[in-house]
């Protein structure tokens, strides 16, 4: 039988990583602060939890991230803008129905900054250094939703590079011809289902069998072949199952045991493996999982935005004339 889910132990490990944001500072490398702030309040969205939060002080931190000299959301105060925090950083202000916060300007400064990352074979970069991804694709594609700023001028060349992502066993990887890993396989159908474009995911059941091959024998899930199995492949892999409903690939029973035997019962929080130290990434990843899986009292996750539904049913789906 499976163990509990250790909610309260939870709860306070992410209030104390979080009692006021300038505590990252000393918890979480400079680069990752935009995105541990929205894993940690998105696991205290899942649990229930979301008042533990001081609302106005992180919303306040957010604006203080601001790139000025593009408009973008940088990963701590005075960093430059880049595709990773701009999208937390629009999701931690989503989860409290705080968008409307930024200035028509800011809005405005924004979407052009999002907009100049997309390269003319349709991918996106991640800031003005170059790197190209599926992941930052993903981001600027739903950061563009959250703004209710997609185009098809932006979105159609978009999901053509992602398809040329797709790999000959189903799977994508980073860029066209790279080697197919299980987060990417997120990123690309995540694109796809943002955009309405799901119909054109070529080779789909030969991804659904690359996917549901993820699950090792102890029930978690790698994220490539012949990788050790990882928390956080919960969510990459169930979530892209969840989009091509097909959940049903993969054995919840043996997936919840792996999650929940990966928690720290102590302090709190959820380490990649048994035993290992946790973190707030695999924490959130985690609970995410289970959220899909169908865990009991848990908020339930939308696969595509990984924001919970009563989040994403406020979202302006695009199309927008649909
Ligand atoms: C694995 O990283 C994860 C990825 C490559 C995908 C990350 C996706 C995004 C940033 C898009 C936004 C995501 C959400 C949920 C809103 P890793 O380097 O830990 O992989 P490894 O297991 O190979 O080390
Ligand atoms: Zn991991």
């Amino acid at each position: 039988m499976s163990g509990e889910l250790f909610v309260e132990a939870h709860v306070n490990y992410v209030k104390d990583l979080f009692r006021h944001p300038s505590y990252l500072i000393h918890f979480m490398a400079d680069h990752l602060k935009m995105n541990a702030l929205y894993w940690g309040l998105g696991t205290l969205f899942l649990v229930h939890h979301k008042e533990e939060f001081p609302r106005d002080e992180v919303i306040k931190f957010v604006l203080t991230c601001i790139d000025d000299s593009n408009g973008g959301f940088g990963a701590a105060p005075n960093h430059d803008a880049h595709m990773l925090s701009t999208l937390s950083a629009l999701q931690v202000l989503k989860m409290f129905d705080a968008i409307d916060i930024l200035s028509k300007e800011q809005k405005t400064k924004l979407v052009e900054f999002i907009k100049s990352m997309q390269l003319s074979d349709g991918s996106f970069q991640g800031d003005q250094f170059g790197e190209v991804d599926t992941r930052f694709v993903y981001n600027a594609i739903q950061c563009l939703i959250l703004l209710e700023e997609l185009t098809p001028e932006i979105a159609d060349p978009a999901v053509e590079w992602i398809i040329r992502c797709q790999n000959f066993d189903g799977c994508f990887g980073m860029v066209p011809g790279s080697e197919s890993h299980a987060a990417q396989a997120f990123t690309c159908v995540g694109v796809l289902a943002m955009t309405n474009s799901l119909d054109k995911l070529p080779k789909k059941e030969l991804l659904e069998w690359w996917l549901s091959d993820r699950q090792v024998d102890n029930g978690g899930l790698n994220g490539r072949p012949e990788k050790l199995p990882d928390v956080c492949y919960s969510w990459w892999v169930l979530s892209t199952l969840a989009m091509l409903g097909k959940l049903n690939y993969i054995d919840g029973v043996k997936l919840e045991k792996f999650i929940l035997d990966c928690q720290d019962s102590d302090k709190g929080g959820i380490s990649d493996r048994k035993d290992k130290e946790v973190d707030v990434y695999h924490t959130y990843f985690g609970i995410c999982g289970l959220s899909l899986l169908g865990y009991k009292n848990l908020e339930r996750i939308d696969p595509i935005y990984c924001l919970p539904y009563n989040i994403t049913a406020t979202i302006k789906k695009y199309p927008y004339n649909e």
